[in-house]
C-alpha cells in the first residue's frame, strides 16, 4: 500500500482528486477518497434506518455469507431436517502434509453438512484410510465430534501424502461403495490434488468414482492451482515472521548476517512474503534460482554496508532455491568473504512452520471454503455426470476450477501453478532492499 501510495503521489498534481489506496479482490486499487467516505457513511445511515439488509449488502460480497455461516456454526445442535430434504452420505479427509486450518475446515464441513441433514464420514490418515476402509479409519462424525476443532492446529483426522496405485484404487472404490459415499471432500495439498485427479479421471470406468469430488486447498506452500491463497500459508508466514523478528534482534546485537531457510518446496511464496514482512535485504527464490555472480554481488553490498556501520543483514532462502547453493554453502561463502566485517549464522526454521494454531485469516477462509464445498457437493450429487472441482480464492472471490483442468494449470515437475500472482510483488521487495 505504501509503495502504491507513493507512486500515486508522484503522478498527481495539487488539482487532482484525492484518492484512497486500498486492497480489493486481493489486488491494490485506488478510488476517489470522497466516494469512499460517502460509502462508509451510507452503512451507518442504513443501520440508523434499521435497513439491515442494505447495511449488510454495503459491507461487501462475502459479509452476508459469513454472517449466515456463523449463525449455523454457533447453534448448539443441528436443525432437524426439513421434510423431503435430500440426505447425502459424504466423506471428508485430509491429504498432503499437515497445514494449520485443516481442523477448522473439517469442523465447518461436518457441522454445515450435518445441519442440512447429511451424514458425514471422517476418514483418518488421508487416502491410506480410504484404501484400508475399516472402521478404525472411517467413522461417522456428528455435530459434537468436532467441538474445539475451529482453533486447533495440526490435523485431528491425521493426514498422509499417500497417492493410491492402481491396485489400491480398487480398494478405494470398494470403500466408497461399502459406505455408499455420494460426495467426497479432500482438504489438503499437492498429493491430495493428484490423488483426486486420478479418481476423477477414472470415473467413466469405475462407477464408485462417478461422484462429486471437491478439493479444498490446505498447504503452507501456497503452491496449488485454482487459488491465490491456500489454508495454512498465512499461519506459516506468521510463524516465520515471529521467528525472524527474534533472529533479527540477536543479529543486531552482535552485528551479524543471518541466512534463514524457509519451507515452500519449489514455491517461493513463503520466502518472498516473509522477506517483505521482515525487511530482509535479499530473498532467494526457486522461481529465480541463484547464481554465483549474484552471491558475489550480495557479499559486496553487505561488505560495503557493514563498513558504513550497518548492524545486521538478513537473507531469506527458500529450501529449494538452488540445489548447489544451499543455505550452508551461502552462509560459508558470506562468512569467508565478509572477513572481519561481520559474522554469519544460519537458521533453518524447519517444522515450526507447519505447526501452531491457525491464524484468524486461515480460520475464516477455511470455514468459508468448507461451507461452499458442502453446497457444491449438494448441487452435484446424484447428477448422471457430476462435476468435480478445486475450490479457491481468486481475485478475492470463491471460484471453482474443474478438476480435469489440474494438469493444464501446473508445472508438474516443479509442483507449482504456472501462474503465480504474488510474483508481481518482487519489484517492491527489491526496491525496499535498495536494489534495482
Ligand atoms: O508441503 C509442506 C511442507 O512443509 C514443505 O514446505 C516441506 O518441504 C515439506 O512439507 C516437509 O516435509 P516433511 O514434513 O515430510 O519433512
Amino acid at each position: 500500500l505504501g509503495y502504491h501510495a507513493v507512486m500515486e503521489l508522484l503522478q498527481t498534481s495539487p488539482a487532482s482528486e484525492p484518492q484512497l489506496i486500498g486492497i480489493r479482490e486481493n489486488r491494490i486499487t485506488r478510488a476517489p477518497l470522497m466516494r469512499c467516505v460517502q460509502d462508509t457513511r451510507a452503512v451507518a445511515t442504513a443501520i440508523n434506518n434499521h435497513d439491515y439488509a442494505r447495511a449488510m449488502q454495503l459491507r461487501g460480497g462475502s459479509f452476508a455469507e459469513a454472517y449466515h455461516t456463523f449463525n449455523t456454526l454457533s447453534q448448539i445442535f443441528p436443525r432437524p431436517p426439513a421434510p423431503g430434504q435430500p440426505r447425502l452420505r459424504l466423506a471428508v479427509l485430509n491429504a498432503g502434509a499437515p497445514a494449520p486450518g485443516m481442523n477448522t475446515a473439517v469442523r465447518g464441513a461436518v457441522r454445515l453438512a450435518t445441519d442440512r441433514g447429511h451424514a458425514v464420514f471422517g476418514v483418518r490418515r488421508g487416502f491410506r484410510g480410504l484404501i484400508a476402509g475399516t472402521g478404525d479409519y472411517i467413522q461417522h462424525m456428528d455435530w459434537m465430534s468436532v467441538t474445539g476443532w475451529a482453533t486447533e492446529g495440526g490435523a485431528e483426522l491425521g493426514t498422509s501424502r499417500k497417492i493410491p496405485n492402481e491396485a489400491q484404487l480398487e480398494a478405494v472404490a470398494r470403500t466408497l461403495e461399502q459406505y455408499q459415499i455420494q460426495g467426497l471432500l479432500v482438504i489438503g495439498g499437492w498429493a491430495g490434488y493428484q490423488a483426486t485427479h486420478m479418481l476423477h479421471s477414472q470415473r467413466h470406468h469405475v462407477p464408485a468414482f462417478n461422484i462429486p469430488i471437491i478439493c479444498l486447498p490446505a498447504t503452507i506452500n501456497n503452491n496449488l492451482p485454482g487459488t491465490e491463497l491456500s489454508i495454512g500459508a498465512d499461519t506459516a508466514l506468521n510463524n516465520i515472521v515471529q521467528a525472524v523478528d527474534k533472529i533479527k534482534q540477536s543479529a543486531v546485537a552482535s552485528g551479524r548476517c543471518f541466512v534463514v531457510e524457509v519451507m515452500g518446496r519449489h514455491c517461493g511464496y513463503l520466502a518472498l512474503l516473509a522477506g517483505l514482512a521482515s525487511g530482509a535485504e535479499r530473498v532467494y527464490l526457486p522461481e529465480e534460482g541463484v547464481t554465483l555472480a549474484e552471491l558475489q554481488a550480495d557479499v559486496e553490498v553487505m561488505n560495503e554496508g557493514f563498513r558504513q556501520g550497518k548492524r545486521l543483514s538478513l537473507m531469506i532462502r527458500n529450501e529449494n532455491a538452488n540445489p548447489v547453493y544451499t543455505t550452508d554453502f551461502i552462509s560459508r561463502l558470506f562468512e569467508e568473504e565478509g572477513h572481519d566485517l561481520f559474522e554469519v549464522r544460519q537458521a533453518i526454521l524447519g517444522h515450526i512452520q507447519q505447526g501452531g494454531d491457525p491464524s484468524p485469516f486461515d480460520r475464516v477462509q477455511a470455514t468459508r471454503l468448507a461451507a461452499r464445498c458442502v453446497t457444491f457437493l449438494e448441487n452435484q450429487a446424484g447428477k448422471p455426470e457430476p462435476e468435480s472441482a478445486c475450490i479457491g480464492l481468486q481475485h478475492g472471490h470463491v471460484q471453482f476450477t474443474n478438476l480435469a483442468e489440474f494438469p493444464r494449470l501446473i508445472d508438474a515437475d516443479l509442483t507449482r501453478p504456472l501462474d503465480q500472482w504474488w510474483l508481481s510483488l518482487r519489484p517492491i521487495a527489491g526496491m525496499l532492499a535498495g536494489r534495482q
